[in-house]
């Protein structure tokens, strides 16, 4: 059994604890506002889940899920999580973030930021291009026929192997986008940004994901993945 540290456990931190904790996983949420906020988390999810400070779900998880704002990743606990894996949810947007020069110019991408602010841990760039509702109606048991795939980058193989698992676990395959600089293939604006996920046909100008206007959600494989990652200009 796993332990997973959620900092942060808004829309998709929530949705991720759900899945774990489904999957027989424990979980230990933490938020901005206090353990004594998420009570009504910890209740829905049962046994398996409990509500700590950011420091204690860093401690606590043998893998850690950072799913905030990007504008606070500096907030991150950094000691805790020396030797751990990292999972990125998330994603820039500077009307949100505010502008960080170095993202708008290319030059570097949010999870490089994180991976900067822990030096010492694994961080794997994944779940920041599927919505949360897709990412709860997508998951299914191995060798399900409509299983879908969720992408992934980083620079540690190991790091990635074991998120390859955790996955598994959670209702989904892996597809490698290769090193975590790779990630910019699937952040937001790209092919790979939600897109494969919304059914065919969707009308993309009714998508408002701020309000939760999403079309249905379809299966997605790897290969679609991959030709999403590869529509990305160079
Ligand atoms: N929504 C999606 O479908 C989706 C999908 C993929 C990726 N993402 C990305 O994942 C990240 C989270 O998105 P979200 O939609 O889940 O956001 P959200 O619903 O607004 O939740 C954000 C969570 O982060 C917590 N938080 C904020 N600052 C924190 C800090 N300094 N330390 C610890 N916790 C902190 C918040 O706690 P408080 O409420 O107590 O402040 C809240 O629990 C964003 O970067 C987003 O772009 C979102």
């Amino acid at each position: 059994m796993t332990t997973w540290g959620l900092i942060g456990s808004g829309k998709i931190g929530s949705a991720v604890a759900r899945l774990a904790v489904a999957a027989g996983d424990d979980v230990v949420l933490s938020n901005s506002r206090g353990p004594e906020t998420l009570a009504d988390l910890v209740a829905e999810f049962g046994p398996h889940a409990r509500a700590a400070t950011p420091v204690e779900a860093a401690e606590a998880g043998d893998v850690v899920v950072v799913t905030i704002p990007l504008k606070a990743y500096r907030s991150v606990p950094v000691e805790p999580l020396v030797g751990k894996v990292v999972i990125d949810t998330n994603n820039y947007y500077a009307a949100r973030d505010d502008h960080f020069p170095e993202l708008d110019d290319g030059s570097t991408t949010s999870s490089e930021l994180l991976q900067q602010h822990l030096p010492q841990s694994h961080v794997v760039k994944a779940l920041n291009n599927i919505n949360f509702l897709h990412l709860a109606e997508l998951a299914r048991p191995a060798r399900s026929a409509d299983r879908s795939a969720l992408v992934i980058a980083g620079d540690d193989a190991d790091a990635k192997a074991r998120v390859t698992q955790l996955f598994d676990r959670l209702g989904y395959g892996t597809l490698d986008a290769g090193p975590l600089h790779e990630g910019r293939r699937f952040q937001p604006d790209t092919p790979a940004y939600g897109i494969p996920y919304f059914a065919p046909g969707a009308d993309l100008s009714k998508v408002d994901a701020a309000r939760g206007i999403m079309p249905p959600s379809s299966p997605t494989t790897a290969a679609d993945l991959t030709a999403a990652l590869a529509a990305f200009p160079a």
